[in-house]
């Protein structure tokens, strides 16, 4: 890559500009009083890919937000980059808890950035990332260096399940047609120590309700004598793991994939410091599933966790109350082989079996996916591997992630490519939390790196 660095250097304040202006846009896909914004950024990614050289860009209608489609084809026989990214956001609240506003971006230095971060709801996950993409786009095409065709297609719907995305890719197969998927959406594990995600975990997500008597009661002229819903959510929601931190529901872990020694051996060799873990979290200990390491907990290990649970009286001073219904959000992270839809039906069929006749148990499932493994003896993952060497001197380690991003395997599904995840965000840059923010640094690698894979990616399709 001719120059990339020089280019970078001599056009790095108005790429941050341009991202500051895309992240003072609130795109909420959670929240409907957000949808005019929603719009607004898919409008504004349309434009900035017209300008960054695809040629075509369009902005697809579907039954929810629409997705921005845009491609530069400059050989059919030449290999097809298919880049996907999420314009939407996860809502910004607690708002209290925010040092600067979150759609106001700014630039401040931290212990872990000292170039700086760009501090905005959605720096990192994902308008920052995906926007890596369209500046590299940029560079390729401004300097003719771009070497392969390249497909985008940019959501606004994966902080809320893809439904939408579903929907389209389905009918979209010819024209989204790839050899292979890259995405931005991810993390590395140090600015000093890059890696390249090779797995997502699936996700099941559901709503539980428990109701108990017909109305909220005295909790002294009934207390005792009637269940109250909140006490038996909770208790039920306890039953849920043993002393082991094991999951109980009946055949959660048929289909896991147990890996081996040697994998696990190989696994524990990335950098870690379980100390400076605790540091950062505040936390003297931590606490997971027995047998396995903090990062086999989250990673290859699938977890049951409240989200959220109420019910009764939360306000000001007390209120003696027996609360009618009590209700909670619990996710599932799921490791390769469980099939979400499956782990839906088992913890659905179990939390109904496990309530007493005093109360009525519904469970309302959301969404969920599966998860996804990436493999590394691929010309892709080589060419990634190759990309991160050139720009950061380093080879990038192989890490599973526990996230989820579940239309990376619909994309396998249906497209029958691979993705390539290449994320640049880290751990600390506060993703879904207050704060959230992209090292400056991380932007401007992501720029640089990313032109390398279109470069060796088409070499090794030769
Ligand atoms: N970008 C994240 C997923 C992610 C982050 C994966 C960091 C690996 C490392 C994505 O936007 C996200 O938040 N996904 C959701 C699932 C979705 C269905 C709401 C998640 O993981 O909770
Ligand atoms: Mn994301
Ligand atoms: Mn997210």
């Amino acid at each position: 890559m001719k120059d990339v660095k020089s280019y970078i250097e001599q056009h790095k304040n108005r790429f941050l500009d341009e991202l500051v202006e895309l992240l003072k846009i609130p795109s909420v896909s959670a929240d409907p009083a957000y949808k005019n914004d929603v719009i607004k950024t898919a409008e504004a990614i349309k434009s900035s890919l017209e300008k960054a050289g695809c040629d075509s860009v369009e902005i697809c209608d579907t039954p929810g937000y629409p997705i921005v489609y845009g491609e530069k084809i400059i050989d059919p026989k030449l290999p097809t980059i298919l880049v996907y990214g999420h314009y939407d956001v996860q809502p910004a609240d607690p708002l209290e808890l925010w040092t600067s506003p979150p759609f106001e971006p700014v630039i401040k230095k931290t212990e872990i950035h000292p170039e700086g971060a760009i501090f905005a709801r959605g720096a990192c996950d994902d308008k920052g990332q995906m926007y890596m993409h369209v500046k590299a786009l940029e560079f390729m095409t401004s300097t003719g260096q771009l070497p392969c065709n390249v497909k985008f297609m940019i959501e606004g719907e994966e902080e809320v399940g893809s439904e939408s995305l579903s929907w389209y890719v389905k009918r979209n197969q010819e024209k989204l047609s790839n050899d292979v998927i890259l995405i931005s959406d991810t993390g590395m594990i140090a600015n000093d120590i890059p890696s390249i995600t090779t797995g997502l975990r699936g996700l099941s997500y559901v709503e539980v309700e428990v109701t108990g008597p017909n109305r909220d009661l005295h909790s002294g002229l009934y207390g005792g004598a009637v269940a109250n819903p909140i006490n038996i959510l909770t208790k039920m929601i306890t039953s849920l793991h043993d002393e082991n931190n094991h999951i109980t529901i009946p055949g959660f872990y048929d289909n896991v994939e147990e890996l081996s020694l040697e994998e696990r051996a190989e696994m524990a060799k990335a950098p870690f410091s379980l100390d400076n873990y605790k540091k950062a979290l505040d936390i003297d200990e931590v606490y997971g599933e027995k047998g396995y390491t903090t990062n086999e907990r989250n990673s290859i290990r699938p977890t049951l966790d409240v989200n959220g649970i109420w019910g009764g009286y939360t306000g000001e001073g007390a209120k003696t109350v027996i609360a009618s219904q009590a209700f909670a959000k619990i996710s599932m992270r799921l490791v390769p082989n469980q099939d979400w839809k499956e782990i839906t039906e088992l913890f659905k069929n179990h939390f109904e079996s496990i309530a007493p006749k005093s109360v009525t148990v519904k469970v309302k499932p959301h969404h969920g996916g599966q998860g996804y493994v990436t493999p590394i003896d691929t010309i892709a993952y080589q060419a990634a591997s190759k990309a991160y060497e050139s720009t950061f001197e380093k080879t990038p380690i192989p890490q599973r992630s526990g996230g989820s991003i579940p239309i990376v395997s619909l994309f396998e599904k249906e497209l029958k490519s691979k993705t390539i995840l290449m994320g640049f965000g880290l751990n600390s840059d506060a993703i879904h939390s207050p704060n959230e923010h992209f090292g400056v640094f991380n932007y401007l690698k992501g720029i640089e790196t990313i032109p390398y894979f279109y470069k060796y990616f088409t070499e090794m399709n030769k």
